[in-house]
C-alpha cells in the first residue's frame, strides 16, 4: 500500500484496559469469533482502498505481543505500524499520530473496540474529508430518549432537561480529519494540560477536540454494526453479527 497523496492513514487506539468489559485481557486483545477485536478492526480499515497505512497504539507493555499477533493473522504484508499507547485514549491517539509520515494529509481515527465497522463507513468518512470537510464523524440516530441529569451515583438524580431526540446523534468511528487540524488540536490540548490550571472536561472523541477549539465538524451516516464493544452484552451482540456475516458468506 502507499501512504502518500490522497491515501489516508488510520490511527487505531487500542491501549485501553476494557474495565467495563470485566476481568480478562486488555479489550483489544479479547476475542470475537476466535479473532482479537484489534485484528477485526485493523482488517476493516485495511480493506478500504482509501487507507494506505494503519498505526496501532498498543498497550505500552504489549507492543511486541501486538506485532506478533498482527503478523500471525496475516496482516504482515500491509503497511501496519505499532507504537506504545498512553494512559488515556487522547494520549494514545496523539502517540499514534506522531508515527504518521508528514506527507499524509488525511487521518482516520478508529477504535479497536469497533471491530465490525463496515468498509462502506470507512470509505464514506475518507471521501468526505477528501471532499474538503476538515473533521467528519459517522453517527446514527438514537433509539432512546436522553435526559441530562445532575449526577448522583447510586441515588436519585434530578433531571435538568431533555434534549430533543431528533437533533441527537450517537457518534462512532472512524472519524476522519485533515491531518494538520487533528495534530494541532491534540497539541493544544496537551499544552493546556501541561500548563495546569482549570482542566477542561475530558473529551471522549477526537472531533470533540476540534469542536473545543472552534473547528467545524460534520456528521455523515454511520452504521449500526459499527457499535463499540464496551460491556459484556456488546460482545454477545458482536458474536451474533459475526455469525450472521459468516453464514451469509458461506452461500
Ligand atoms: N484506548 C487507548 N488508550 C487508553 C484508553 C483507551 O488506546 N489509554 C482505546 C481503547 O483501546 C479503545 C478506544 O480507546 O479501542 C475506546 O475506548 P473505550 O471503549 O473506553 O475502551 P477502554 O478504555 O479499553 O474501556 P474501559 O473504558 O471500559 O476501560
Ligand atoms: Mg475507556
Amino acid at each position: 500500500m502507499n501512504a502518500s497523496g490522497a491515501v489516508a492513514a488510520a490511527v487505531v487506539p487500542a491501549a485501553g484496559r476494557g474495565e467495563r468489559l470485566g476481568p480478562g485481557a486488555p479489550k483489544a486483545l479479547r476475542e470475537l469469533g476466535g479473532v482479537p477485536l484489534l485484528v477485526h478492526a485493523v482488517r476493516a480499515l485495511a480493506r478500504s482502498r482509501a487507507v494506505g497505512l494503519v498505526v496501532v497504539a498498543a498497550p505500552a507493555d504489549g507492543v511486541a505481543e501486538v506485532v506478533a499477533l498482527l503478523d500471525s493473522h496475516g496482516l504482515d504484508d500491509k503497511d501496519i505500524r505499532v507504537v506504545a499507547g498512553g494512559a488515556t485514549r487522547q494520549e494514545s491517539v496523539r502517540l499514534g499520530l506522531a508515527a504518521i509520515p508528514e506527507e499524509v494529509g488525511i487521518v482516520l481515527v478508529h477504535d479497536a473496540a469497533r471491530p465490525l465497522v463496515p468498509v462502506e463507513v470507512v470509505d464514506a468518512v475518507a471521501a468526505a474529508v477528501r471532499a474538503g470537510c476538515g473533521a467528519v464523524v459517522p453517527a446514527v440516530p438514537l433509539a432512546d430518549t436522553v435526559k441530562r441529569v445532575e449526577p448522583n451515583p447510586g441515588g436519585p438524580e434530578p433531571v435538568v432537561d431533555t434534549p430533543e431526540r431528533a437533533t441527537l446523534r450517537a457518534v462512532q468511528t472512524p472519524q476522519g480529519f485533515d491531518r494538520a487540524t487533528l495534530v494541532e488540536v491534540h497539541a493544544k490540548a496537551l499544552a493546556e494540560e501541561t500548563a495546569g490550571g482549570v482542566a477542561a472536561p475530558p473529551v471522549t472523541d477526537d472531533a470533540g477536540l476540534v469542536e473545543r477549539y472552534g473547528g467545524t465538524v460534520v456528521v455523515v451516516p454511520g452504521h449500526e454494526e459499527a457499535f463499540k464493544v464496551t460491556r459484556p452484552l456488546d460482545l454477545v451482540l458482536a458474536e451474533a453479527v459475526l455469525a450472521r456475516r459468516r453464514a451469509a458468506d458461506a452461500y
